[in-house]
């Protein structure tokens, strides 16, 4: 089969109809997390394959299978960024900004890859708003980065979605859990499958993670990590709920999060759409830096599925920006009206207004149809008259109302002011629905 004119399975395009939506999404992640102090840092979208080896872990599906790993032409083993955090760490650690003044807070927007079954709301390229903090290890850090996530989500108008939060302790409490759990996994070998009989030695807590129904069942009365936390980690995940509370900020307890990387320590969260879609998850990891080979520097963070979230919105009917139009479309007769027009689209393009003429060479009534479609709210049309006289006529295209205009001078102030108009009307519309 001829696959040139086929994304690969599980990547989606962004037309140019949806990507405001997109920008609008991204615009407010970053915006809202830089009034809560973090900077925007960008990484590679491939990195040394050992870096998520030793980050993400060895035994999780991610590593295990999910990754697009490949050698280059230097024999180097490289793997495209299954996640973010490993890579931010691997950053704020080589360029030395943990020696500085802590918590270093920084957010991305970043392309993601994972070799996974493709179906609704999972992909093999996707994208993701994050936020990681490095160098906060007090329990307010935890509840801050949390009310970060639902406060992004309450700005797109999900207010529905639900805080899913765990503890899953230190290496030295989940030690004794690990235990706990082999023995109660160990009376169930004859029914677990293959691949958590694997788990079983290595990580047992993935086991609570599987899909299969089987070991989901038998998953279901496993003992919980919060009956092993250690009197630290439990203090430490107490503390984290009473901030959460003193923000009144609602949360449920679900003790089988336990995350599909191997980073985490304590606190692990979700935050879960009402059509059962996990938005965006995250949590704690106190020995990551460390483990890449830094000091011992605690660190948090989330990430948040930009397709996901889009789609739950969506679903949700809630408000996205409409398409931008431009703010005036204008329209010559003729070649000598063709070059006055880009004279003047150069001009008023110059000054910020957004304006399109014609590059077809269409007639007018094409050219008209045409500025419909694009929505523009005026169209000024400029043939041998109006070159000769230099008015022109300015055509409201919501209203039909014409008004007569200058093309010499005042046309640029004209139509600022025109937009300028719309922009406070704008607010002035936004504060009396905000007064009701
Ligand atoms: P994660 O839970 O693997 O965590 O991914 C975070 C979010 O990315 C998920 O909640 C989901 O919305 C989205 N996501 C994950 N996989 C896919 C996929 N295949 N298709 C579509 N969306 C997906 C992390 O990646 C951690 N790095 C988060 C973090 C940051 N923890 C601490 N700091």
């Amino acid at each position: 089969m001829d696959l040139i004119t086929q994304a690969p399975r599980g990547t989606q395009d962004v037309l140019p109809e949806d990507s405001h939506k997109w920008q609008y999404i991204e615009k407010t992640a970053i915006s809202i997390a830089q009034d809560f102090g973090f900077r925007e840092i960008r990484t590679p979208v491939f990195e040394h394959t050992n870096l998520f080896q030793r980050s993400v872990g060895e035994t999780t599906d991610v590593v295990q299978k999910e990754m697009y790993t490949f050698e280059d032409k230097g024999g180097r083993s490289i793997t495209l960024r299954p996640e973010g955090t490993a890579g931010a760490a691997r950053a704020v650690l080589e360029h030395g900004l943990l020696n500085g003044v802590l918590p270093v807070k920084v957010s991305y927007v970043t392309s993601c890859y994972r070799y996974e079954k493709s179906q609704k709301g999972r992909y093999r390229e996707f994208h993701q708003f994050g936020v990681e903090c490095f160098g906060a290890s007090a329990p307010q850090a935890d509840a801050e980065t949390i009310s970060l996530a639902m406060l992004i989500l309450k700005s797109l108008g999900l207010e529905n979605v639900k805080l899913h939060i765990n503890s899953i302790g230190c290496p030295t409490c989940r030690a004794r859990y690990h235990e706990a759990l082999r023995a109660y996994f160990e009376q169930h070998t004859g029914e677990l499958c293959g691949t958590c009989l694997g788990r079983l030695e290595r990580n047992p807590m993935r086991i609570l993670d599987c899909k299969s129904p089987v070991c989901h069942e038998i998953a279901a009365k496993a003992p919980v990590m919060l009956e092993y936390l250690c009197d630290d980690c439990a203090a430490h995940f107490d503390a984290v709920k009473a901030c959460l509370d003193a923000a009144e900020i609602a949360y449920e307890l679900d003790t089988h999060i336990v995350r599909g990387l191997d980073y985490y320590t304590r606190t692990v969260f979700e935050l879960v759409a009402e059509n059962g879609l996990v938005v965006a998850g995250g949590g704690r990891y106190d020995g990551l830096v460390e483990e890449l080979g830094g000091a011992r520097v605690p660190g948090l963070g989330f990430a948040m599925g930009l397709e996901r979230l889009l789609m739950v919105m969506e679903e949700n009917g809630c408000d996205l920006p409409d398409a931008p139009t431009c703010d005036v479309y204008l329209a010559p007769m003729g070649d000598a009206a063709a070059r006055a027009c880009f004279a003047l689209a150069t001009q008023l393009r110059d000054g910020g207004v957004s304006v399109e003429t014609d590059v077809v060479g269409r007639s007018l009534k094409a050219q008209m149809k045409y500025a419909d479609k694009l929505g523009a709210r005026y169209t000024i049309v400029v043939g041998d008259n109006e070159l000769e006289t230099g008015v022109a006529k300015l055509k409201d295209m919501k209203t039909g109302e014409t008004e007569e205009i200058s093309l010499e001078d005042g046309l640029y102030t004209t139509l600022y002011q025109k937009s300028l108009d719309r922009e406070l009307a704008e607010v002035a519309n936004l504060f009396s629905s905000v007064a009701e």
